[in-house]
């Protein structure tokens, strides 16, 4: 294998995650902010980039929010879903789509994850689904989709909205089709820590035209179509302004090599990794080509060490890691929507699964200093 050479600098700036500016955002924003305010232009670059990003995704409509979580929040409450409703998650995820379904008033439901690809479990939601069901949020964590056919299958079966939590899956393609392109809604993160970014940012994408008006009245305060300063109905105020919306169309022109780049660093860590036996990665094959936002592992049960001490080693080396999705029914505010029967591979593949740096400005040498020092600790303990 090749001899890579590490500077302290380069181990001092080896960071999680970060994103990819050029001057093609400078310009964007520059402009933005010249000329942003007046006339047509105040939601010029909004609405270029909500019709651009749709258009991407293959969906009719697209809605900017200021983060996803609030995506997620507009999504549940414009389908009309509140208290004496159930939603179904799933048990490890960012927290957000679980705390939407908290926001409307609805009752938490957890199903497992799968062993295969990390997001729901269909058999496990199967056993979730009762009579109070409205809706069930699947998230496509780490770029991995979940068995997308069995679950819209289930949900038309039992006449309940299939929601999709893209916000970890740009560019990823389940196959033939986007991620972000299934369910009722689909909603994206421009957060400062993914694929593509806003700062702070969100996008929902449909295809329901009706849906998609409610969202946008509701995302406005629920003014009157005719007299603006009249309020027809209590909104919200999840408004996005040109200046985060310019940074987003620069980044969606440049999705190519800013998705090339990530993985790149996926292929790099499979490559580093590949003498070693019983690691899963992200999911990538003939079916699924992954975004790869965040490149993440989970360690075989063969090794004697967990994620928690693993993680715990890495940071002693001064190095940063992230643990997989810890499952959110143990967590304070959810604990008591914990789900009845457990949700055994969701506790079983957290104790295993760690994510890896994967910011856009990582070099093959901080990648291969980086793996060097897992492997050794796996290893030779
Ligand atoms: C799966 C998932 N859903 C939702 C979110 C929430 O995104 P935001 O931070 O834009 O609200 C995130 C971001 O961390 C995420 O990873």
């Amino acid at each position: 294998m090749k001899k890579f050479n590490i500077s302290k600098k380069d181990i001092q700036n080896l960071e999680m995650s970060g994103p990819s500016i050029s001057k093609t955002e400078i310009n964007y924003v520059l402009d933005a902010v010249k000329n942003g305010w007046y006339g047509r232009n105040k939601y010029y670059y909004v609405e270029k980039f909500e019709k651009d990003f749709a258009k991407y995704h293959n969906r009719k409509y697209g809605l900017m929010t200021p983060n996803c979580t609030v995506a997620l929040h507009l999504i549940l409450h414009s389908l009309g879903i509140s208290k004496g409703d159930n939603v179904i998650n799933q048990e490890c995820t960012w927290v957000a789509s679980a705390a939407a379904v908290k926001y409307v008033g609805a009752q938490n439901i957890f199903a497992d994850i799968s062993y295969d690809n990390w997001c729901m479990d269909e058999n496990s939601l199967i056993k979730r689904i009762n009579k109070k069901t409205k809706a069930v949020i699947v998230s496509d964590v780490y770029g991995n989709l979940p068995n997308m056919e069995k679950i819209i299958k289930i949900c038309k079966q039992n006449k309940i909205y299939l929601i999709e939590d893209s916000a970890e899956a740009l560019g990823s393609i389940y196959k033939g089709k986007k991620a972000g392109s299934f369910g009722i809604a689909s909603a994206f993160s421009f957060h400062r820590t993914k694929t593509l970014t806003t700062g702070e940012g969100g996008m929902i994408v449909t295809d329901n035209k009706q849906f998609y008006e409610r969202c946008k009245f509701l995302r406005d305060q629920g003014r009157n179509k005719k007299q603006s300063y009249l309020i027809d109905e209590l909104g919200f105020k999840f408004m996005p302004f040109n200046l985060q919306a310019s940074l987003g169309l620069a980044q969606l022109n440049r999705l190519k090599p800013i998705i090339d780049k990530k993985r790149w660093i996926f292929a790099k860590y499979k490559n580093f990794f590949s003498d070693m036996k019983d690691i899963q990665f992200n999911k990538d094959n003939k079916n699924l080509y992954n975004g790869c936002w965040a490149t993440t592992m989970v360690i075989g049960k063969r090794y004697k060490i967990n994620a928690k001490k693993l993680m715990s080693r890495i940071n002693n080396k001064g190095l940063p890691v992230r643990p997989f999705f810890a499952p959110i029914g143990s967590m304070k505010p959810f604990y008591y929507s914990k789900s009845k029967n457990g949700n055994k591979n969701s506790y079983d593949i957290f104790s295993r699964g760690l994510t890896l740096p994967s910011a856009l400005n990582l070099k093959e040498n901080q990648l291969y200093y980086y793996s060097s020092i897992i492997k050794d600790i796996l290893k030779n303990g």
